[in-house]
């Protein structure tokens, strides 16, 4: 694998992280008017294109808006949640009450008549390139029947992992075409990376909260598991961590630098770089979920941990499940030194992909269509972010906190401590509402008053309903009034 060192940020970049902050500490505060961009330009020393620039990057990110005639203004925001959990907590197994309410979440989710706050997965095939989808396949099938009578063995379609290896680019590491196995969706990649790392009996260092179907996964697989603190701002703590891997604690590690899910946050530049040097120095594998990082609201894109990985201890994991075509059912590992390992044990786990899928996806990319439904992709989540959480600073009680997602389609709302979100999660269902409760991302029971939230959805009257319900119910279990 050659690396490539990604660039320094931009000037507007770095613009816009200066303004970024000064959103979020206050000192720009919501509804107030930005100096005029001539003026920006002048103190900062920067020309007024590169202010515009960064005007933009904020206005992606759904932290200002323009208003004709009168300039660009600080949109409303609730407040940030901004206090990273504290312990490490080392745990063997989820209990069965927790696996009992994964699923009972999951049916929830999956039924065809609730309305749902809180799937991770966009609902309207309008998120989606049908057309063009539908387009390849079909002419695939015609010009090629002889496609479904085949075996994509692993490491799988080669057009589609050139397609890949191509895109990694962009997230500040490139590799060939062999260094990529393909897998049924990112899950199996997780998997996949576990299996071929750990042995029952070994720990795995999470983050916290995090995505809760790894707690099931390491279950399945024998393992433990130690929750590390992870700020809903910068991610993982890599002071904790160092501390584990010091004490020889850790056997393997899953994180997600960029649009950590349930806390939609990014690791900073340097935080990727120090964990990259970490996980070589102590020759842990790292298994680097990078599901939503095409996703972010920013370009250039910020590199994955995998742009810093020396020797080969980083294992990236994807999927297009999020941004293509969640019925694929395609994903893809870039397993280091273990790729080997990989191929053998993708063999003996679901023995191959689709190969009419893959050809369909692999024609896709090499379209070049896949850039620009992204841009879009990215614009229109960024802005139904930013309304999901006006409603939630105007229809849930006071004290509500929300974070501030860098990429993706989930947040993570914290309700005043009286707020019960299981029960809340019940209250609801009984109307056909589906929300996930935040007990389900951590083994710890310290996320009893939170909520993970999505906006994946058509911003219509039904998802706006559901939204405003679930803070009228909140309301009235801790009988505060709704207003950030
Ligand atoms: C963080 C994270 N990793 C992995 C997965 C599984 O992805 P896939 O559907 O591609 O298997 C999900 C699904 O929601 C997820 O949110």
């Amino acid at each position: 694998m050659s690396i490539i060192e990604p660039q320094e940020s931009t000037l507007y970049q770095q613009l816009a992280e200066t303004f970024a902050s000064a959103i979020h500490n206050g000192t720009w505060a919501p509804g107030s008017r930005l100096p005029a961009i001539r003026r920006v330009a002048g103190a900062h020393q920067v020309s007024v294109n590169t202010v515009l620039n960064a005007w933009q990057v904020l206005e992606d990110r759904g932290l200002i808006e323009a208003r004709p005639q009168s300039g660009y203004f600080v949109r409303t925001v609730l407040p940030a949640l901004a206090h990273p959990r504290k312990h490490l907590t080392e745990v063997t197994s989820p209990s069965s009450e927790k696996l009992d309410l994964i699923d009972t979440v999951f049916a929830a989710q999956n039924h065809p008549d609730y309305t749902n706050i809180s799937l991770a997965c966009p609902q309207n095939t309008d998120f989606y390139p049908v057309v063009k989808l539908s387009r390849i396949t079909a002419s695939l099938l015609r010009h090629h029947p002889e496609i479904i009578g085949r075996y994509a063995l692993p490491p799988g379609n080669e057009r589609l992992r050139r397609e890949v290896a191509r895109r990694t680019m962009d997230l500040g590491f490139s590799l060939t075409s062999d260094a990529i196995t393909l897998t049924h969706g990112c899950m199996e990649a997780l998997q996949l990376a576990l299996r071929a790392v750990t042995r029952p009996g070994d720990c795995v260092g999470l983050e916290t909260p995090t995505y809760f179907y790894l707690f099931p996964l390491l279950a399945s697989l024998g393992l433990k598991s130690v929750e590390i603190p992870t700020d809903p701002e910068r991610g993982l703590s890599l002071d904790a961590l160092e501390m584990l891997l010091r004490e020889k604690r850790l056997n393997a590690l899953i994180v997600m630098p960029n649009v950590q899910n349930p806390l939609g946050c990014s690791m900073t530049l340097a935080d990727k770089k120090r964990l990259a040097q970490q996980v070589n120095q102590y020759q842990i594998p790292l298994i680097e979920d990078g599901l939503y990082s095409e996703l972010q609201f920013c370009w250039p894109l910020t590199p994955a941990v995998k742009a810093f990985d020396r020797d080969g201890w980083v294992m990236y994991c994807s999927s297009f499940t999020k941004t293509l075509a969640p019925d694929f059912r395609l994903g893809w590992i870039a397993a280091g030194r273990f790729t080997a390992e990989i191929a053998r044990l993708k063999a003996v786990s679901s023995m191959a992909e689709p190969a009419l899928l893959s050809e369909t996806l692999a024609q896709f990319l090499a379209s070049g269509g896949y850039d620009h439904h992204l841009r879009s992709l990215r614009r229109r989540y960024a802005a139904q972010l930013d309304e999901a959480r006006g409603l939630i600073a105007r229809h849930f009680p006071r004290g509500t906190r929300a974070t501030l997602p860098q990429g993706g389609f989930v947040f993570w709302v914290e309700l005043p401590g009286t707020v019960d979100s299981v029960t809340l999660f019940h209250r609801l269902l009984q109307e056909k509402i589906c929300v996930t409760p935040g007990e389900l991302y951590t083994l710890s029971d310290r996320c009893h008053n939170a909520l993970r939230l999505s906006c994946c959805y058509p911003f219509d009257e039904r998802y706006c309903y559901a939204l405003k319900r679930t803070g009228a119910l909140a309301c009235d279990m801790s009988g505060l009034a709704p207003g950030a």
